[in-house]
């Protein structure tokens, strides 16, 4: 991922907005709220749309663009200016920008490709061996299926069936690269996973990224056994069967985060595909930050051991020692609470009934996780309930331990609203008067919380691969553009035969892209210089690497071919297709806001609806020519 993107990523366009004094309101999926740009204060014209991390002025200013976009034009910087800034406050060091060669890039592509062949070489090995299958089959209730869309397979016992299987088709140092061979002390390879089942691990794009492999032998050690953190496998930016989740997550506007794999299998196969997990890891900000994109409603189902009196009643400090341990995803309220509240996420914990795993519970009954799920509890709430269950809150010490434990929690909360809803409550439950609650709390008695050792910062942690369709898209044509420059030239005579305007600069979202398309543009207008040459002399370094990489994933493609440009054209439309109706969809929320408010814009909405719609019947017409091309 390009430092571009990463920063991208980390950074959520919705806190950029509202920390610039932007009040917004939700409206639909997206945020409306004044724009900072000009000066209408009756009635909303500005939107943003935090899936794909962009804003757009409806009123006055008509304009918009990505957060580079944004911080450029309230800050009145550069684009260099604005990535330097932006970079700082996402922790993303600029001068890695060199990391992702073309090289590096196809090399990971490789790993992926092995890791896909392994894939096939388990499951075949799987599909063998009458106990493994018997046992996925009869004792975890999977369905062939399941079995077969989840891609299970089985490492048979032995230290070289996957090294002799792929001996002439891989390098063993590529084997080990992807994470599939462990290396001999005295030199060597050998078979990483061994009798087990293997659980291919993808990335959010569902690229193949490692396995996850549980024992069969239930003496075996560890349980499980992930791949090694490898160039593309990174246990902290991943989360199980989110390539699968992503849509349901999106349709249900809620995600869940259960602890096993397992357990992600079973809730999916009971038709619940909202799910995922980490991979024996506790969660991190980034995860959280990847569930964004595509909801705020995130529900946590922990096992009561994770979420319980364990971690709860031995003191935060525990929670916390336990957060260390691999294999346990450990409850930190803590730092829960202020990823809620930077994410401004709605965070909920839903604890699982009689010592059941969530795959148990949909054994049992396919209907109680349903309820389970809408029972969760807002965090404080949760660990209130957590810390007073069994407890006799008439003892004067108990209730002091509880408050000690919950009111830092609740100076946690970002709204002040919420902070006086919980003290009442936690007053209320503990049968104290709030003023001598929160004396308690002056006179120093309350445990607070030191940061542990080792604490990532935020600098620290890793990042999010997420990119949104329409960068993509984007991406893809510029990366056509800079490969073979005439194409832009063809391709606005395409358009321009279709009636609609040529490619433009506002067709790019994304500051990066529309500045490299803007010298792309001059590059073609002139015979000066050499074209690359002159591209480069427009440019800073951070967007020449961007053209790099453009030009890198480009190359496969065979320009000269007319299918080809009607392809790409095809693009363009849908890109101005989407933007479109996504407008659209605003500016009939906008409409209503302003019509209450006296409307005051009414005539300006009513015409870029009409010109929109207008648009919206040439795109049509155009895709369908192109289809009958
Ligand atoms: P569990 O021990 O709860 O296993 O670990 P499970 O997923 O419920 O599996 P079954 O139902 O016993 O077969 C929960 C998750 O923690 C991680 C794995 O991701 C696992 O799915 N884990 C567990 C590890 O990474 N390593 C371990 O040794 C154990
Ligand atoms: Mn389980």
């Amino acid at each position: 991922m390009s430092t571009i993107d990463e920063i991208k990523s980390r950074i959520d366009i919705v806190d950029l907005v509202s920390e610039a004094g932007v009040k917004l309101r939700k409206a639909g999926r997206n945020y409306t709220g004044f724009c900072p740009f000009h000066d209408n204060k009756h009635t909303p014209a500005f939107v943003v749309w935090p899936e794909s991390g962009t804003w757009r002025c409806f009123g006055a200013c008509n304009e918009g663009g990505d957060i580079f976009k944004f911080v450029m034009k309230r800050d009145g910087l550069d684009f260099k200016e604005a990535l330097q800034k932006l970079a700082d406050r996402a922790g993303v060091e600029l001068k890695e920008y060199v990391r992702e060669t073309p090289q590096q890039r196809e090399a990971y592509d490789h790993l992926r490709g092995l890791l896909e062949d392994a894939l096939i070489y388990y499951r075949s090995r799987l599909f063998e061996n009458a106990d493994v299958l018997g046992y996925l089959r009869q004792k975890r209730n999977l369905t062939d299926a399941t079995i077969e869309s989840f891609g299970l397979g089985y490492a048979p016992p032995g230290y070289d069936n996957l090294l002799n299987h792929f001996k002439d088709k891989y390098m063993p140092q590529d084997l080990a690269d992807a994470g599939m061979l462990s290396e001999r002390d005295s030199g060597g390879f050998f078979d990483r996973f061994r009798h087990r089942i293997m659980i291919p691990i993808r990335d959010e794009q569902g690229r193949m990224a490692g396995f996850g492999a549980r024992i069969v032998n239930a003496d075996d050690n560890p349980k499980f056994l992930n791949s090694p953190e490898t160039a593309i496998f990174t246990k902290g930016r991943l989360l199980y069967g989110l390539d699968r989740a992503r849509k349901p997550i999106r349709a249900a506007d809620q995600a869940v985060i259960v602890e096993g794999y397992l357990d992600v299998i079973a809730l999916h196969q009971a038709g619940y595909e909202n799910v995922v997990s980490p991979m024996g890891t506790a969660l991190t900000e980034d995860q959280l930050r990847l569930l964004k994109r595509l909801t705020r409603r995130i529900v946590l189902a922990l096992d009561p051991d994770a979420a319980g009196q364990k971690a709860v009643l031995r003191g935060l400090d525990a929670a916390r020692s336990a957060m260390d341990r691999e294999a346990e995803l450990a409850f930190d309220a803590h730092g829960l609470l202020r990823s809620e509240s930077r994410l401004q996420a709605d965070l909920r914990v839903a604890t699982m009934p009689d010592e059941l795993d969530p795959d148990e519970i949909v054994a049992r009954d396919k209907n109680e996780w349903q309820k389970i799920i809408a029972d969760a509890k807002p965090i404080v709430a949760h660990v209130m309930e957590t810390l007073s269950a069994g407890q006799d809150l008439n003892d004067p010490k108990i209730k002091n331990e509880i408050a000690a434990q919950v009111l830092p929690l609740i100076d946690d909360l970002g709204s002040p609203m919420e902070r006086d809803t919980y003290r009442q409550a936690l007053a209320r439950m503990l049968r104290v008067d709030e003023r001598s609650l929160m004396a308690t709390q002056s006179k120093g008695q309350v445990v607070r919380r030191k940061p542990r050792k080792n604490e990532p910062t935020r600098a620290e942690s890793a990042p999010v691969i997420a990119l949104s369709p329409g960068r993509i898209i984007e991406a893809h044509c510029l990366s056509v553009l800079t490969q073979t420059p005439t194409l832009l030239y063809r391709l606005d005579r395409e358009l321009e035969a279709f009636g609609l305007s040529p490619l433009a600069a506002e067709d790019f979202e994304y500051t990066d892209h529309r500045l490299l398309f803007e010298a792309l543009k001059r590059a073609t207008g002139q015979d000066e210089k050499e074209y690359d040459q002159f591209v480069l002399s427009q440019i800073t370094d951070d967007l020449g690497a961007l053209m790099d990489e453009l030009r890198a994933s480009a190359k496969k493609i065979n320009s000269s071919d007319d299918k080809f440009l009607d392809d790409l054209a095809a693009r363009f439309l849908d890109l101005r297709r989407v933007r479109a109706m996504d407008s659209v969809t605003q500016l009939k929320f906008l409409q209503a806001d302003d019509q209450e408010q006296g409307g005051e814009n009414v005539k300006i909405y009513i015409e870029q609806t009409m010109r929109l719609t207008r648009l919206l019947r040439g795109l049509d017409q155009a895709r369908l020519k192109l289809s009958k091309h």
